[in-house]
């Protein structure tokens, strides 16, 4: 089975699931919309391929979607996992690849959807946070959940300490949920 990585930005979550021994898929290719993201540098120490490119070069959403969608079918690409995309797909992307799209949400969703999702919950004083991995639909941040996993939110937590441990949790929880995914298929 060979799947894409989508993301925009540092790639801690790209790194985890490429360092992870017993993925039972084959990351084949990443899929990057930031020529200047630290994942791009990432990629190249795996010498895995990417696939670059510039929205504002496209007319539209469906036209660089289509364009993705053409490389992804050149690789053979089955399964797209975005880790840190920060794209909403459209129809275009949905459509061909429905019930295959899945994404990783540093919140306990449907709570604090979007950006700075980690911010939201420390700022809402919430006693209780953590990682969402779930399948994608036209929303942000909606779609069937996969899995769950809680974070405390500690008295003498900061912002930095939070992510700290909600980013581990992701690492974690991100590759073992591809491989059940994908091992009931
Ligand atoms: C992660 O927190 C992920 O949940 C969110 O974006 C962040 C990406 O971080 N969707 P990284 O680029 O994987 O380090």
């Amino acid at each position: 089975i060979k799947a894409a990585i989508f993301a925009s930005g540092t790639g801690s979550n790209f790194e985890a699931i490429m360092e992870t021994e017993q993925l039972v898929c084959d990351i084949a290719l990443l899929v990057c919309d930031k020529a200047n993201a630290g994942v791009i540098v990432k990629a190249e120490k795996y010498g895995l391929p990417t696939f670059v490119f510039d929205a504002k070069q496209f007319p539209d959403k469906a036209a660089y979607e289509k364009a993705i969608i053409d490389r992804l079918e050149e690789s053979e690409i089955s399964w797209v996992f975005l880790a840190g995309y920060m794209r909403i797909a459209g129809a275009t992307l949905l459509d061909h690849y429905e019930g295959r799209i899945v994404n990783i949400h540093p919140s306990l969703l449907p709570s604090f959807p979007g950006i700075d999702a980690i911010g939201q919950a420390f700022r809402a004083g919430v006693k209780t946070t953590g990682v969402t991995v779930h399948f994608i639909d036209e929303g942000i941040d909606t779609g069937p959940i996969i899995a769950q996993e809680k974070v405390a939110i500690l008295q003498d937590d900061t912002e930095e300490t939070l992510k700290k441990r909600i980013q581990n949790v992701e690492h974690q929880l991100y590759p073992k949920v591809i491989n059940q995914l994908l091992q009931t298929k």
